[in-house]
């Protein structure tokens, strides 16, 4: 099943093998007709009624509802479970590490039973004194916040910029407190921070910079990995994630210290820990909980990692296609830093942010003529962590989280028009969305009645 996705088209073709072969030859001549056909979009849109009002569907592709499946795993793993199931045993996790380590070039790795543990050992190694507060941003998963609360550490909100969906340094600045004692961006789906710039901040301001990578295995700033800015970061290989393992996770370290002590929570064995570590004492018991990857997950994830930069390159160029003839359309732009030195995946979404004004219609209107052409879209509302009642609540924080205005997180909700982010090489479907929006675009005058 693998062996059809995404290789294709990819520099390490030489190496396919017969399968991947005459997916890819069948696929470039799809590909080619594909960018033909999208040669001429603009009178083809012009020309054809609006599904919405009675017309015939731009996007008719049969893969239309399979085209976004993930994960997507073959023989290579359904072999790698089926001999630990033969010899179960723990090996596939001392491997990971070792591989996931090196990948990453960094001293250490910890393999986890998911982000959010990883997260939570990252909070218990910085061993910080309670009412120390960090700075996070509010638009991401609960779980790059809320384990804070367990060591008295304290969220300070940051909004991110709408466009960018990531940590906007700027915002930042204003938050700074005396109690400001590390920043924690997270790479919004697969699009890396601007970690360059907020490390350099960091560095004046003495804070430590941490890292959420659960987006992106793989991605780069500068020629550099993300996960490896920080003096910590994390992964998450859960299953919708770039590198799945239906669940599991990751922590990375450049310091001894951070590795034994963030291992020593969750790790009661303490794997790899050296005799001569303050921290080997606790064997037998460790600080009390239990993280340890499955190794079933940490087979898949191994199996996984072999493709994951093809997988992650195949996955941009086709996003690419899409999105380059999308943002030409007045008004609508695509999640983007406009850094030409970002190295970027994606995963989950291909997050496009509609301009009202610009586009002379609503964002409602137009994600509600979308849906009728056939396309996948979503005016998607991700939950904003300072919305929650946890945060509000003063008794579950040493003391209460900082929460300002983020009008950059509102505005992002406000705006954007969520597609699906297509796992497979799929240029029909691909020019048939271009069709679609281009013949909402070429009738707005009509949609903003
Ligand atoms: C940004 C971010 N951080 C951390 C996590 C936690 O990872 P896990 O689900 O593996 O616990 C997630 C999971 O979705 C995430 O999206």
């Amino acid at each position: 099943m693998r062996a059809e996705v995404f290789i294709m088209n990819h520099e390490d073709m030489l190496n396919l093998n017969e399968t991947t072969r005459r997916a890819f030859l069948k696929s470039t001549g799809a590909m080619a007709a594909g960018l033909a056909l999208a040669a001429q979009p603009k009178a083809r849109g012009a020309v054809e009624q609006l599904a919405i009002n009675g017309g015939p569907k731009a996007v008719t592709a049969p893969e239309s509802a399979t085209a976004a499946k993930w994960p997507l795993y073959g023989p290579e793993e359904e072999a790698a479970i089926l001999e630990l199931v033969r010899n179960p045993g723990y090996d596939p996790n001392r491997k990971l590490e070792e591989e996931w380590q090196e990948y990453m070039g960094m001293p250490y790795a910890r393999a986890y039973c998911n982000g959010t543990s990883a997260l939570t050992c990252m909070f218990f190694a910085l061993n910080l004194p309670p009412g120390s507060e960090i700075m996070v941003p509010s638009y991401t998963f609960f779980a790059t916040i809320t384990p804070m609360r367990f060591f008295g550490l304290v969220p300070v909100f940051v909004d991110i910029h709408p466009r960018t969906l990531n940590f906007d340094l700027e915002d930042a600045k204003k938050r700074l407190t005396p109690n400001t004692k590390a920043v924690l961006p997270v790479h919004w789906i697969g699009l890396p921070a601007d970690m360059d710039l907020i490390s350099e901040w960091a560095e004046e301001k003495g804070l430590i910079v941490l890292e959420d990578a659960a987006h992106a295995h793989g991605a780069r700033l500068k020629g550099k990995l993300m996960g490896t800015w920080g003096r910590m970061s994390i992964f998450s290989y859960q299953m919708s994630k770039p590198l799945p393992a239906i669940e599991g996770g990751m922590g990375m370290y450049y310091e001894k210290e951070d590795f034994e002590r963030a291992s020593s929570l969750g790790h009661y064995e303490m794997p790899n820990i050296p005799e001569d570590s303050p921290y080997y004492k606790y064997k037998g018991s460790g600080f009390g909980l239990k993280f340890r990857m499955h190794p079933m997950a940490a087979a898949l994830a191994r199996c996984q990692m072999k493709d994951l930069e093809a997988r992650n390159a195949a996955g941009v160029r086709q996003t690419r296609r899409l999105n380059d003839a999308l943002t030409q359309l007045p008004g609508l732009y695509e999640q983007s830093s406009g850094r030409k030195d970002v190295e970027r995946l994606h995963y989950a979404w291909n997050m496009l942010f509609i301009d009202e004004a610009e586009a002379g219609m609503t964002r409602d209107k137009a994600v509600e003529a979308l849906k009728a052409e056939g396309v996948r879209a979503d005016a998607l509302h991700y939950t904003l962590q300072h919305t929650l009642p946890l945060y509000a609540e003063e008794q579950w924080w040493h003391h209460k989280p900082v929460i300002p205005d983020l009008p950059g997180s509102v505005k992002a909700n406000a705006t954007c028009i969520a597609l699906p982010y297509f796992t497979s090489e799929v240029p029909e479907l691909v020019d048939q969305y271009i069709k679609a929006f281009e013949k909402i675009w070429a009738h707005r005058k009509e949609l903003s009645a």
